[in-house]
């Protein structure tokens, strides 16, 4: 019987092995487009935007990072509006909110949403990571829910910190949330093999250590460390001003300044 159980063991560890080599042979633009295809199901589309998830209205940790910003009404740009849980009590509070997602259905959810409760918000259907609209024109850029941690490789999230600062007014802010590390770091044997199976099926060959497939639905890196995101904001051109802790461990939040000063 034992050996039986051994085996089922094996098999098991196996089965997770495999399944961990889906986000290596994914390439950088797959994953994005994986991550799409999970949210713009019915199901998700009905999730997001249902009922009982716009009732829960803005989380503390949420509201805490809006707390620490001077700017109290303006326009604000929310980065994965969804059906509207954040974009219609931030609207309520006087901001012009414009939501962007690159799910059309989630969009027209938000924006429906809001109708029904008598507020407007404007809605764009884009990727964030190729962010584009006019310069200057907010005064804060949000993303929850750890969505920074939502883009692949370090390249695009830099790409992507570069479009919100060119986006933001000066000396306006970007409040965003991301996945901090849950586990151990995989072990040096764990990523060099990653790291080869990426090359043999040219997938992600920018696979860093904390790339997942989050619940097999979403991609998702997970930092180890302030500085490592520290470094990312900075080279896209944005000063962190202070990291805040959440009652969820694992999704940190960080506000940013783009300088007051142009040039
Ligand atoms: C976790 S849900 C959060 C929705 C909403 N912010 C909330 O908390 O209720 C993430 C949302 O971001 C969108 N999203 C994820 N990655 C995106 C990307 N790269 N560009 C645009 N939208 C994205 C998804 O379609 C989804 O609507």
């Amino acid at each position: 019987m034992s050996r039986r159980i051994n085996l089922a063991r094996r098999l098991i560890k196996m089965g997770a092995l495999i399944q961990s080599l889906a986000v290596v042979v994914m390439k950088p633009g797959d994953l994005s487009e994986f991550s799409r295809q999970s949210y713009a199901s019915e199901q998700s589309v009905n999730d997001w935007s249902g009922e009982s998830c716009i009732a829960s209205g803005l989380y503390a940790d949420e509201l805490a990072l809006l707390d620490s910003v001077p700017a109290k009404t303006g326009s604000l740009l929310l980065l994965g509006v969804g059906g509207g849980r954040e974009a219609i009590p931030l609207a309520r509070m006087g901001f012009q909110v414009t939501g962007v997602d690159f799910v059309a259905g989630m969009v027209e959810r938000a924006r429906q949403n809001a109708a029904q409760r008598g507020l407007q918000i404007d809605g764009l259907v884009q990727n964030f990571v190729n962010l584009d609209g006019p310069g200057a024109t907010y005064d804060i850029v949000l993303m929850s829910r750890a969505m920074y941690s939502c883009v692949p490789t370090r390249a695009q999230r830099v790409q992507m910190v570069t479009r919100i600062a060119n986006a933001l007014k000066p000396g306006g802010f970007f409040l965003c949330q991301y996945q901090s590390q849950a586990g151990a770091q995989p072990s040096r044997k764990t990523i060099a093999a990653r790291r080869l199976f990426a090359a043999c099926t040219m997938g992600n060959l920018a696979y860093e250590p904390g790339d997942i497939l989050l619940g097999n639905i979403e991609f998702i890196h997970e930092f180890s460390s302030d500085a490592a995101i520290q470094s990312e904001i900075e080279e896209g051109g944005l000063r962190v001003v202070r990291f805040q802790p959440s009652p969820n461990r694992l999704r940190r939040g960080v506000v940013c300044e783009k300088s007051p000063v142009t040039g």
